[in-house]
């Protein structure tokens, strides 16, 4: 399938990349010579010029969310499908701007790039060709109301920022106790890399038993945690980030 990706910035290229890899033919449309010159090693590139038509294509709208206006004032005709990346912005929003015959708004993340994207979306018309644009730069779960959407958007678009500030104060924390800063890199990458096929085949509640011995070591960490209310900062982590989402 060819897809054309309005957009040329992180998210753009992430997902062109994962398409690239899943086969898909790539097209980036963008305003910025040098950022198109520069993508034009790996993909086809064009600028919107003054009038750009989408007739028949599939779109992905991946702007910021306060250019939509302005980039749909130069799109003309419609779009077999568009799927837009854009945060805090409804299908209403999209619908009012420009025309497509199957419409769906989703919060993908830069996991995107290595295929491993978990996208919520929303749509309306054919679902199918919706979900293989967005299986093409991983894996998409379907909701039904914005309410859901919304806090979905935020463990997709959000929670890599908030594991990643839990990735770098585990390997902080080894080197505070004496790791190499490399060793410690290495190890906490692992540990991801482990965890998430443990995570595909368990409840995080069962690997917490598995690895909790009686009075053992990791019981003891545990506990810490829990005193230092980690999981409390999770919950006011993704309430703040609703919050925003829904503002
Ligand atoms: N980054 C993430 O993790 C993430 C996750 C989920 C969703 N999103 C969504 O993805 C979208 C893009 O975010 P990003 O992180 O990729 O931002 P970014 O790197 O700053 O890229 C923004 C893109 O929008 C283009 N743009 C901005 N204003 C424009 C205008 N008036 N006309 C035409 N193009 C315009 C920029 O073009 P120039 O290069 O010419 O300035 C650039 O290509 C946002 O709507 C964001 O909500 C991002």
């Amino acid at each position: 399938m060819k897809i054309h990706i309005l957009g040329s910035g992180v998210m753009a290229t992430a997902m062109a990349y994962g398409l690239k890899n899943a086969k898909f033919e790539v097209v980036i449309v963008g305003r910025n010579k040098d950022k198109l010159e520069l993508l034009s090693n790996d993909f086809e590139t064009c600028e919107y010029g003054s009038k750009f038509d989408i007739t028949g294509k599939n779109l992905i709208l991946a702007v910021k969310p306060y250019a939509l206006k302005s980039v749909c004032s130069l799109l003309e005709g419609e779009a077999n499908s568009c799927v837009s990346v854009l945060a805090r912005t409804s299908l209403e929003d999209v619908k009012t701007n420009l025309k497509a015959k199957n419409i769906a708004i989703c919060l993908p993340n830069i996991a995107a790039e290595f295929n491993s994207s978990i996208t919520p979306f929303m749509s309306q018309g054919d679902t199918k060709i919706i979900e293989e644009i967005l299986n093409g730069f991983g894996k998409c779960v379907k909701f039904e109301t914005k309410n859901e959407l919304d806090a979905a958007s935020v463990v997709a678009g959000c929670a890599p920022a908030y594991l990643a500030v839990v990735a770098e104060a585990l390997a902080n924390a080894v080197v505070r106790e004496g790791v190499k800063k490399d060793d410690a890199s290495k190890l906490v990458s692992g540990l991801f890399d482990g965890f998430a096929k443990l995570l595909e085949a368990s409840h995080p509640a069962l690997i917490k038993e598995a690895v909790c011995s009686p009075a053992g070591t990791t019981i003891e960490g545990v506990a810490k945690l829990e005193e230092c209310g980690v999981r409390n900062a999770f919950f006011e982590a993704v309430k703040a980030s609703c919050n925003k989402q829904r503002s």
